[in-house]
């Protein structure tokens, strides 16, 4: 079967990395892709805003299976247009999206289910901002509504903090995203990532994993799209992930079915593992980026089967998916300035080297230039991603193969995976 990937990031790298592993694929298109795609696929041009181009690609090119990778095509309804030309697509409609599009939506329809999460206030400007902040105190959280590339949230310690945040989103620094703000309830706990399938009726749990948002060593500096994961987050205990599967994910698909727009993808579950329980941070309606090398790097099963069942709604069909018991870990070397003002064109060599002492090195945000060689083009530039017995032996390889790495202009975190490894110590 053929089937285009949608993408151009790490995520896309590792998605098409384990695609063709499958013995039933075709051929793989991917669109824009990356220079470590095109070693699985052949990379084509197509504007994915232009749904009527992106269908007719797909009619001329036999595509069995659409997989979209980011967010932001299916918040603005690619998915829908591709199923009313009749094409199986992997990542839900426009409607389920807003799961991910509106922080608000998902606030609302938490309320409506009974789903644990931060107590909230939707507001539509500056003055009714500052009034919830007010109820609230701080330390409080704000949110621009729609998507704003992971930038939208500011965790406020201080009072300040927040009225400026308030102040930021209503002065329109995130567009029309900013049109709309939620106040929320500070949590407290430790964060893990939960990943299911669901094709709106059946709810296949694949993994969770832990990412590291913060630029710097010790969680330290401005957020960023994520420096780094590893999978599984054993903080994630089988009895809290049986909690969140009935208490959050659950009732999120039965409320979006009962509603008439069922929500069909991987759905992506930010939780709070707060005192009371785990609480819903946030959703997203597609894999984490670098959460999604980690998992892939653990996925045993064939992955068109798994993507094609969900996208044609047969998951209850087919047999569980199975991750190897060896944690990953992915370390990301970021260009230098990123997240702010990354370097651009950075020389790259040596991912032979780290790929022969068995790392994987996915490809983030890099290009082919002129002279044929790998240059840096993006923030995240490369995902060095290693399997162990344990989180320390998976750090070890990965921080092992980083070193193999020549990237004069990029840097990395030294410190994915600390929490987990102080456990993993703890539990000598
Ligand atoms: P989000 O984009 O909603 O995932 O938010 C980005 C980050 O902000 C999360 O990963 C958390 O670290 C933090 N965050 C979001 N909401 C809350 C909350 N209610 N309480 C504490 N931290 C939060
Ligand atoms: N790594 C966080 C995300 O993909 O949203």
């Amino acid at each position: 079967m053929n089937i285009l990937l949608l993408g151009s990031g790490g995520r896309e790298h590792a998605l098409a990395w384990k695609l063709a592993q499958s013995p039933r694929l075709g051929k793989l298109y991917a669109a824009p892709g990356n220079p470590g795609i095109a070693d699985h696929a052949q990379l084509v041009t197509l504007d994915v805003a232009d749904h009527a181009a992106v269908v007719r690609f797909c009619v001329d090119h036999a595509i069995g299976l659409v997989v979209v990778g980011p967010e932001a095509p299916l918040v603005d309804g690619l998915g829908d247009s591709l199923r009313a030309a009749g094409f199986p697509v992997f990542g839900p409609d426009k409607a389920p999206a807003q799961l991910e599009g509106s922080k608000g939506f998902t606030k609302d329809l938490c309320a409506r289910a009974n789903i644990p999460t931060a107590g909230y206030e939707r507001v539509t400007s500056l003055a009714q901002g500052l009034a919830a902040l007010d109820r609230f105190g701080a330390p409080v959280v704000i949110k621009a509504d729609g998507l704003a590339a992971g930038k939208g949230v500011t965790v406020a310690m201080t009072m300040a903090e927040a009225v400026a945040a308030v102040e930021d989103i209503f002065a329109g620094r995130f567009g029309a995203a900013g049109a709309e703000a939620v106040v929320e309830e500070f949590l407290e706990g430790e964060e893990a990532s939960f990943f299911v399938l669901t094709d709106g009726t059946a709810i296949v749990p694949l993994a969770s994993a832990q990412d590291h948002k913060r630029v710097g060593d010790g969680d330290t500096g401005p957020n960023t799209g994520g420096m780094g994961s590893y999978s599984p987050a054993r903080v994630l205990t089988p009895e809290l992930e049986a909690q969140a599967l009935a208490q959050i994910v659950a009732p999120t698909v039965r409320t979006l079915a009962a509603e008439g727009t069922p929500y069909s993808g991987v759905l992506y579950a930010g939780l709070m593992l707060t005192e009371q329980g785990p609480k819903l941070i946030e959703y997203n309606a597609r894999f984490g980026d670098p959460e999604c090398q980690v998992l892939m790097l653990r996925l045993e099963s064939d992955l068109v089967e798994l993507l094609l069942a969900c996208a044609q709604e047969r998951l209850a069909e087919i047999a569980a998916p199975v991750f190897s018991p060896d944690p990953a870990l992915t370390v990301v070397l970021a260009a230098s300035g990123y997240p702010d003002t990354p370097v651009k064109g950075g020389a790259i060599s040596g991912i032979a080297l780290a790929e022969a002492d068995g790392a994987k090195v996915f490809h983030a945000g890099t290009k082919t230039d002129d002279a044929g060689k790998i240059v840096a083009s993006g923030g995240r530039v490369l995902n060095v991603t290693a399997r162990g017995s344990t989180v320390r032996a998976a750090r070890d390889a990965a921080y092992r193969a980083v070193a193999l790495v020549d990237f004069a202009d990029g840097f990395c975190r030294n410190d994915i995976g600390y929490r987990e490894i102080a456990r993993e110590d703890a539990a000598i």
